[in-house]
């Protein structure tokens, strides 16, 4: 395996040439610097402040834990695949059950249907640039199927133990596909996130689904754990786009810093695979799926 993550400054259309989409598919994550205009990233944070206004947490105790899957024990994470809907960070609470902090700083993230709900939300992830790095990245028929505000908050934020979206995002054949957006400067300090280059070529290690029962299962599909001394850190100035397989191992530590490292997720599957209707993810009839089309 190679050990360095191919980095590079974004065409202005977006477009990744041919030593781009190579580098990609041998490494499995690419670096786009400057993807993201920073007037794009604070418009985006903005909005996601004034939906945490409006969020009151008295109304929900979901926490969001990387390392237990325990949020899938709960409803209001669940159903949240067509919805806007806010998960806390677990050490988010005093022993007296008020917040640490600030609302902002106690959030783990908001998921998973902003893309398809909130407008400003919807064109920042529905843009040319954008169709054509999923056309470098191999898609035919592109569909985004969740959209996460990701905080990783300062002191409190979690790490994410390593892990393949395809776990979780499964498709048959797999075609998930990661766009992470740097709305901050995402550096080893605030909890940047670190990928195995080549480890996208490891089979998938576990899936997690909802049995008939509607219980989560986690199967592991392959005991070998992932070479987690390879990993490399993707430090990534704002405006950065990483784009990743579902396949690519990858991870964060915590955050206990004074920095927040706020980032925005798409996962984008083709739709000329099979989604599976145990895949916990889920939407209703009333929301079909879209790519990078506006409007
Ligand atoms: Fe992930």
């Amino acid at each position: 395996m190679d050990d360095s993550i191919p980095t590079y400054t974004a065409a202005p259309d977006g477009s990744l040439s041919s030593e781009m989409a190579s580098a990609y598919r041998e490494a499995g994550v690419i670096v786009l610097h400057d993807f993201v205009s920073s007037e794009a990233c604070s418009a985006l944070r903005q909005r996601a402040l004034e939906l945490v206004d409006a969020f009151d947490p008295a109304t929900v105790d979901t926490v969001f834990s990387s390392a237990t899957d325990q949020h899938q024990a709960d409803a209001y994470f669940l159903e949240s695949g067509d919805k806007i809907r806010f998960f806390l960070e677990d050490g988010a609470f005093d022993e007296s059950g008020e917040l640490k902090q600030a609302k902002t700083d106690s959030l783990n993230k908001i998921g998973h249907g902003m893309h398809d709900l909130d407008p400003v939300f919807d064109s920042f992830s529905r843009t040319p640039e954008l169709a054509n790095v999923a056309r470098g990245v191999g898609f035919e028929d592109p569909a985004i199927i969740q959209s996460m505000y990701i905080f990783k908050p300062p002191r409190i934020g979690g790490e994410v133990v390593c892990h393949q979206d395809s776990a979780y995002i499964y498709t048959e054949p797999e075609s998930c596909v990661g766009f992470w957006f740097a709305l901050e400067d995402a550096t080893i300090e605030n909890g940047c996130m670190y990928f195995i280059p080549g480890g996208h070529k490891l089979p998938l290690k576990k899936r997690n689904y909802r049995d008939e029962s509607g219980a989560i299962i986690n199967e592991i599909l392959d005991e070998s754990p992932f070479p987690e001394h390879l990993k490399i850190p993707a430090e990534a100035p704002a405006g950065t786009l990483v784009v990743f397989d579902g396949r690519a191992p990858h991870l964060s530590a915590a955050n206990h810093s004074k920095k927040s490292r706020h980032a925005y997720t798409l996962h984008v599957i083709d739709q000329k695979c099979c989604y599976p209707a145990e895949n916990w993810l889920q939407r209703g009839d009333d929301l079909p799926l879209r790519g990078f089309d506006q409007g």
